[in-house]
């Protein structure tokens, strides 16, 4: 075995093979796909990075050779042809980039064997995940992992040649290093050197970044690895990548210019999409107001009408309490709508219910009349609102969220919204909504906590009109922060930073931290702050999320090569796993488990 790969070179990717190749002798390897024993011929796809191509084994065109040929054309075997391309003798596969030849094979070498596979290798699989993920590097064999990895490594040089041509430089930053707050756990790593004492992988590296502007660098990104040990979902991973961006002497518009370019030629390049520049811009409040969620998903209209002032003398409770308790009615008309079955309209219900409201209430338009349970409140000054400012025409569904929480009333509605727009087919499935939301609040109270925390991070700096209220109501402050929104998910967020440590200083008192505690923890920003530091800001997109937008996957496992489950836990090589004693020791740790 293997033989002859010192004295074969693989000649031509299997792939690539095409008419124009017709006559030639080519020396192929990869994997058998698939066997198809004619009885005389035996024919085979045989499989590489670049995709599949026939392979003829006839008796007749075989030099002599000890293998058996039968015996080693098994599925994923690995093998080394040369034979020459020729138009097939059959019918040419239209599903095949290279249906149209064949290799008539004259001599076979066996590279390597290979066990039963759990599964095959297809583009669709039924597997599951978990087999999947224990055996990543077969699952990666199928070629829609492979096309994901593929288009994932252009992403990534088109980014950088975007940054590269205006005059950004990369610099790495430390992965061992403090801890940055972006809102989630730190992983931690213990240093054996001085023991008890504990570095924090990088949840980004925001402060890094920051500093390199102090240090003049003016330009800088880096794609870079950033760690989070949060709660996760199909779109967050405890691993994962950032495009990061810092630049000097700018305001948001112009950080948001250059990432519209990088956009643009991602879209463009990637999935032949012409993205009209500049992405449009929204405020948070306008986001919220349209939207009911600051990651609008702009694919499609449909906005919510926000009827509480006509609620509030409404003889239907649910909407007078919400109203006359500070809360909020939210409307949507559903164009169409009327036809939908009242097993639909429970799924809905029972849709928005998981967002905390109380349940949906819902009135037909047709023949000229609102009809369904809730249609008897329907007084002059609902119908009036009804028909003028959400539109309700014969045929459609007015659909209504009532709380006396605005924010639950709004984000009930806003998911209920996205939800319908995927429901109904509201927009065309290669479709894509880029919008900036913009001026995003500072500060937002924990509702567990009831501590006031930072909605971006507290490097944020504020707008200027808004710093007097900083000390006096600092919920009502408003940041210098966006947020880039493609089909309703966040996939990069950024701010200008306070260069005065006095502003910054300020920022940790509204937090709540003591003068010692900011000084322990960020005191290297404060002094850097304070030797002339330019006016920054930046930015920072999830690639991962980038890049399963442009391959078309809902899940970001589809396009990173190793990922781990929503556990955390990587179920090829397992980790986290124990480890030894006398690493422990060495460490100065020793383990005390819960209910120990
Ligand atoms: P932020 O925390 O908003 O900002 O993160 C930037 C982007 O990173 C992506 N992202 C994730 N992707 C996958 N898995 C995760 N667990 C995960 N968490 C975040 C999101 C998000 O938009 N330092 C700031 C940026 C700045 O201010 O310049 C930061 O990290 O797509
Ligand atoms: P009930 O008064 O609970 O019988 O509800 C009457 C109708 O109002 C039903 O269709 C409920 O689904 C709906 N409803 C209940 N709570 C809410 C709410 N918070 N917002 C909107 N509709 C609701």
């Amino acid at each position: 075995m293997g033989r002859f790969i010192e004295e074969w070179k693989k000649s031509h990717w299997a792939g690539r093979l095409g008419t124009k190749d017709e006559g030639q002798t080519v020396v192929l390897m990869g994997w058998i796909d698939a066997v198809r024993d004619h009885g005389g011929a035996i024919f085979v796809d045989l499989r590489d990075r670049s995709g599949l191509v026939q392979v003829v084994f006839d008796a007749a065109d075989l030099e002599p050779s000890a293998i058996d040929v039968s015996k080693a054309l098994r599925q994923e075997y690995v093998v080394a042809v040369r034979g020459m391309v020729r138009r097939r003798s059959g019918k040419p596969n239209p599903n095949l980039e290279t249906g149209e030849i064949e290799i008539r094979a004259t001599a076979l070498s066996l590279l390597n064997r290979s066990e039963s596979m759990p599964f095959q290798v297809t583009d669709t699989i039924d597997a599951s995940e978990a087999t999947r993920l224990t055996y990543r590097y077969l699952d990666l064999r199928r070629p829609p992992l492979q096309q994901a990895l593929i288009l994932r490594a252009k992403a990534a040089a088109i980014v950088r040649e975007h940054f590269n041509g205006e005059d950004f430089i990369e610099v790495e930053t430390p992965v061992l290093s403090k801890s940055t707050p972006e809102g989630a756990r730190d992983y931690l790593v213990p240093s054996r050197i001085q023991p008890g004492s504990f570095y924090a992988l990088p949840q980004s590296p925001q402060l890094y970044k920051q500093l390199l502007q102090v240090a003049g660098i003016e330009r800088y990104y880096q794609i870079c690895r950033c760690f989070r040990d949060e709660d996760l979902r199909a779109d967050r991973q405890p691993e994962f990548t950032q495009i990061d961006v810092e630049m000097s002497f700018v305001a948001p518009d112009d950080v948001m210019a250059i990432a519209d370019g990088m956009i643009a030629k991602l879209f463009g390049a990637l999935r032949g999409v012409d993205v009209l520049l500049p992405i449009p811009k929204i405020s948070y409040d306008e986001a919220i107001r349209r939207y009911g969620v600051d990651n609008p998903d702009v694919r499609f209209d449909m906005t919510l009408c926000d009827l509480t002032d006509t609620a509030k003398s409404s003889s239907f409770k649910v909407f007078s309490n919400a109203a006359a308790n500070g809360g909020r009615v939210l409307g949507l008309t559903v164009e169409g709508g009327a036809q939908m079955s009242r097993k639909e309209i429970d799924a809905l219900t029972a849709f928005v219910k998981t967002y905390g409201v109380g349940g949906l209430a819902w009135v037909k338009r047709q023949e000229g009349q609102f009809k369904g349970p809730v249609a008897k409140f329907f007084d002059a000054a609902l119908e009036q609102v009804a028909l003028g400012e959400m539109g309700a025409r014969d045929g459609d569904l007015l659909l209504f969220v009532a709380d006396s929480t605005p924010t639950v009333a709004q984000t009930a509605a806003g998911r209920l919204r996205a939800h319908l727009g995927q429901h109904l087919g509201l927009f065309k499935p290669d479709a894509f909504g880029f919008v900036w939301v913009v001026d995003f609040p500072m500060f937002e109270k924990d509702p567990e906590t009831n501590r006031t925390a930072a909605v971006h991070h507290p490097f944020t700096a504020p707008l200027p009109e808004d710093l007097p209220l900083l000390d006096t109501d600092p919920l009502e402050v408003r940041a210098r922060a966006y947020d880039l929104v493609v089909n309703g998910q966040e996939i990069g967020g950024g701010s200008i930073r306070n260069c005065d440590p006095e502003v910054q200083s300020r920022i940790f008192d509204a937090l709540g931290m003591g003068k010692d505690e900011a000084k322990e923890k960020f005191g290297f920003l404060l002094s850097a702050l304070s030797y002339g530091a330019p006016p920054h800001g930046g930015l920072a997109f999830g690639f991962d999320r980038l890049v399963s937008i442009l391959v078309g996957t809902d899940v970001i496992r589809d396009v990173i090569a190793f990922p781990k489950t929503t556990r955390a836990a990587c179920l090829m090589t397992d980790a986290p796993s124990r480890v030894d004693a006398a690493q422990l020791a060495e460490l100065g740790i020793s383990l005390k488990f819960k209910g120990d």
